[in-house]
């Protein structure tokens, strides 16, 4: 999963959705969930998993499995190799590599490609799993294994929906670009996406990424991604750890400095002290604030989930424009700390804190790093601590907001309408999505997040499943994109 945000909101029950109106490509669909099934089945049973290396001859196979299929269907597939992995131990790996793949090339017609990946997270049935991760297992309606929501189950949905959508002929061109290191942070494919710049995404007019949840049962957009500017400060004293007892009273403590530093980011109700950090924060608009009434979200099982009881905002709206439109201030750790249990009497020499701004759009985090930076500065000079203190910003990852009057988007609302009946919630990530704001600087086209996953699909956590519900009405939701795109 691109982003590690799934709460559970499970109250719009399927029953209350309009069952999906008659289409022969839909009967279709449906009259082929078996075989869809037994399919996701067959591709979770291989042991993809990105970050062990003594699996890695399952990642490469479980590619050539998706090469096959996509070639099965009538796709023509390039398979773009990275090179080889090289671990600090020396020991090498071959990457796996990339699938480009392509349905029809007419250029009358408007090219979507779609990313997603097929490496999975680890999983082990010792960590907590009732059944095999890699044995998939239908149970209450929902498929069990690791990799059906993230992201296998949601990519054969759009394999699925390709291949029934051809059957009554393929309106677009489609493209797929499809990775195997998604989970250990996508070896290669920034400077694989430039390579190709001028070749296989030279016609592309749309990017949509097919690995992302919905908020609730009702199927979601994702428009928008909150960034993150990850600081630390050290603070220096001493030139060795000293004891309490022979040098408590004697000196300035390092650690009193940075707590002090900390203490002054933000106050008891989130909000960032630093001058100036909300200057650039996009206004709220009547607008965007209509796209949250109708949004199925709901606090008590937020509350449930997490066991907080007082959040910070009250409603649904301004928690989750908290969470995804606003900048928020978090602190991480302390390295250098004494933090194990017991009663150590030490005065650590040197500290570093860490902390990280979840910025929005249109901050800019050049910016936010001098405003951290100069704030920090003046606070440690009005303390007169003769210690050494030192801010850096280590990540400086921007924010991804994407233009909804964009095609893409409206051809996206129309067909959750049709496969739903219900308007698509559109949503926003509270995390960052790097590939999001890869593509669109890079190929500066639209991205656009649609997803097929639950909202409690564990897509890290054990237990992984997807819903029978979201795989095949995720497939129609595809197949009805594609439909939808040509005309706008
Ligand atoms: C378009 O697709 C056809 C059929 O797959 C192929 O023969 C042709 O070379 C392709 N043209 C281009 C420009 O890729
Ligand atoms: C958003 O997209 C629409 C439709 O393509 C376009 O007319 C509009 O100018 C875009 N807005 C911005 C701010 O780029
Ligand atoms: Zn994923």
């Amino acid at each position: 999963m691109l982003f590690l945000v799934s709460i559970v909101s499970l109250l719009f029950s399927h029953a209350l959705l309009s069952p999906t109106p008659d289409d022969p490509l839909f009967k279709h669909i449906d009259d082929h969930q078996h075989e869809y099934i037994q399919r996701l089945k067959d591709w979770v049973a291989i042991e993809s998993d990105s970050s062990d290396p003594s699996k890695r001859d399952q990642v490469l196979h479980m590619m050539q499995v998706t090469k096959d299929y996509i070639l099965q269907i009538g796709g023509t597939v390039e398979m773009a190799e990275l090179g080889e992995q090289e671990y600090s131990s020396g020991k090498k790996l071959p990457l796996p590599p990339v699938i480009l793949a392509e349905f029809g090339n007419d250029t009358n017609k408007p090219t979507v490609c779609f990313y997603g990946h097929m490496d999975v997270q680890p999983a082990k049935k010792a960590d907590g799993w009732k059944t095999d991760p890699y044995v998939l297992e239908e149970k209450d309606g929902n498929l069990y294994g690791r990799g059906t929501s993230d992201d296998k189950g949601q990519i054969l949905a759009l394999l699925h929906a390709v291949e029934s959508a051809k059957k009554f002929g393929l309106p677009v061109n489609v493209k797929l670009f499809i990775e195997g290191m998604e989970e250990v942070g996508s070896n290669g494919l920034e400077q694989l996406v430039e390579d190709k710049k001028d070749t296989f995404f030279s016609n592309v007019d749309y990017i949509v990424v097919t690995d992302t949840p919905w908020l609730s049962t009702k199927p979601g957009i994702t428009y928008g991604a909150r960034g993150n500017c990850y600081f630390f400060i050290e603070v220096e004293g001493a030139r060795r750890d000293l004891h309490s007892g022979g040098f408590g009273g004697t000196v300035y403590e390092a650690m009193s400095d940075l707590v002090y530093l900390l203490g002054v980011l933000a106050d008891v109700n989130g909000k960032i002290l630093i001058p100036g950090i909300y200057d650039d924060v996009l206004p709220l608009n009547e607008q965007e604030k209509d796209l949250y009434k109708d949004l199925v979200f709901d606090l008590k099982d937020l509350k449930r989930d997490t066991g907080v009881n007082t959040f910070l905002h009250n409603t649904k709206e301004e928690l989750l424009m908290h969470r995804w439109r606003f900048p928020s201030l978090s602190i991480h750790g302390i390295e250098g700390a004494f933090s194990g249990s017991g009663t150590k009497t030490v005065i650590p020499a040197k500290v570093i804190g860490k902390f990280s701004i979840r910025q929005v759009p249109n901050m800019n985090p050049s910016v936010v790093e001098k405003q951290v930076s100069d704030y920090l500065e003046s606070k440690f000079a009005e303390r007169k601590s003769p210690n050494k203190m030192k801010v850096s910003m280590v990540i400086g990852a921007q924010p991804w907001l994407a233009n909804m009057s964009e095609p893409q988007y409206l051809a996206a609302q129309k067909a959750v309408k049709r496969v739903f009946n219900v308007d698509a919630d559109m949503i926003r990530a509270g995390g960052t999505i790097p590939i999001a704001k890869n593509f669109e600087d890079v190929l500066g086209k639209g991205v656009m997040l649609l997803g097929v996953g639950g909202p409690d699909d564990a897509p890290h956590g054990q237990n992984e499943k997807i819903s029978v519900y979201n795989y095949i009405e995720g497939t129609k939701l595809y197949a009805s994109f594609l439909k939808e795109l040509p005309s706008f």
